[in-house]
């Protein structure tokens, strides 16, 4: 007799903003899921798997695409996992490493759910991950763009005035007058074929960023959440996902019996029209994706196993 598994689903987003041209990259994230899961792994490994493929693209702001600070050189990093399990694992601040999203699956399994700064480099060393300095050319090119967004009179960072990142200056260098912006977050939301949800996340922060700023991308119930009803990741101006604590905030509407598509668009609903947000979910037989900008993406569903 043959027994029926739960289809799987996976949806993958390249962050709200990044413009739909990097579909492409999102597809092959999608596929590096899809591959881990026909391989036997579970929803864990594989939304850590999509995650990795973009932090390895280049042109996402995560892993090899992160953004750079506002002194043009510092680069520091954010990622999380989460399953039905109980599994958590962030880490914020970290430096120098080429997939932040693998520290934090390693995190997941230390007595602790967050670690950051000095003590993340030195878990990751300990942990194996060679030191890796490498700036990608789209995360320059990102930084040069917002060099002249601040000469004008455009908003870096929506309801933030520009000069605000002048007056609470707190790089060692000296301030340029000119303030980078990013493309944003990388998520990755999986259903399994036991019906195991798991969420992964990646980012070099959203950009403009003081040194040591922390988005909701490492924050749980902010930036990402998964239980036994689902996964969610979010992706936009972490400011406005930690006030709101948008993922659990969706989730428990999922957990509720209310639609992904309709859970996503109450998220999105939450914020004013300047401000880029978007959403991933999966639930037990649903999956979607819902952004105010173009956010680049990836559905698939029911094509491993
Ligand atoms: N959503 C990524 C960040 O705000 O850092």
């Amino acid at each position: 007799m043959r027994t029926s598994r739960p289809e799987c689903a996976i949806v993958v987003h390249g962050g709200a903003g990044a413009g739909s041209g990097l579909n492409d990259g999102c597809i092959v994230a999608a596929d590096a899921a899809r591959c881990d899961l026909n391989e036997g792994g579970a929803a864990l490994s594989a939304a850590v798997a999509a995650v990795v493929s973009m932090e390895n693209d280049g042109r996402f702001n995560a892993g090899t695409g992160a953004a750079l600070g506002l002194d043009g050189k510092t680069i520091e990093m954010d990622a999380c996992v989460m399953d039905t399990q109980g599994r958590l694992g962030a880490v914020t601040l970290l430096r120098g490493v080429k997939n932040p999203v693998l520290v934090a699956r390693q995190i997941a399994d230390t007595p602790h759910c967050l670690i950051g700064g000095e003590g993340a480099v030195r878990f990751a060393r300990a942990m194996g991950h060679a030191p890796y300095d490498k700036v990608s050319e789209h995360a320059r090119q990102q930084y040069r763009e917002m060099m002249a967004k601040l000469e004008s009179d455009d908003a870096a960072m929506p309801g933030v005035a520009n000069g605000d990142f002048l007056k609470f200056w707190n790089y060692a260098d000296a301030p340029r007058f000119r303030i980078p912006s990013a493309t944003d977050t990388v998520g990755a939301v999986v259903r399994d074929h036991d019906g195991g949800f798991a969420v992964a996340g990646s980012t070099g922060g959203s950009a403009p960023s003081l040194l040591g700023r922390v988005g909701d991308t490492p924050l749980v119930g902010c930036g990402f959440y998964a239980g036994t009803f689902g996964a969610v990741a979010a992706t936009g101006v972490g400011e406005y996902m930690i006030r709101t604590l948008l993922a659990v905030r969706v989730y428990h509407w999922i957990s509720e019996g209310v639609s992904v598509a309709e859970a996503l668009a109450r998220g999105i609903a939450l914020f004013p029209a300047d401000v880029p947000v978007g959403l991933i979910a999966v639930s037990a037989t649903e999956a979607g994706a819902c952004a105010n900008a173009d956010m680049p993406h990836a559905i698939v569903r029911g094509t491993a196993g």
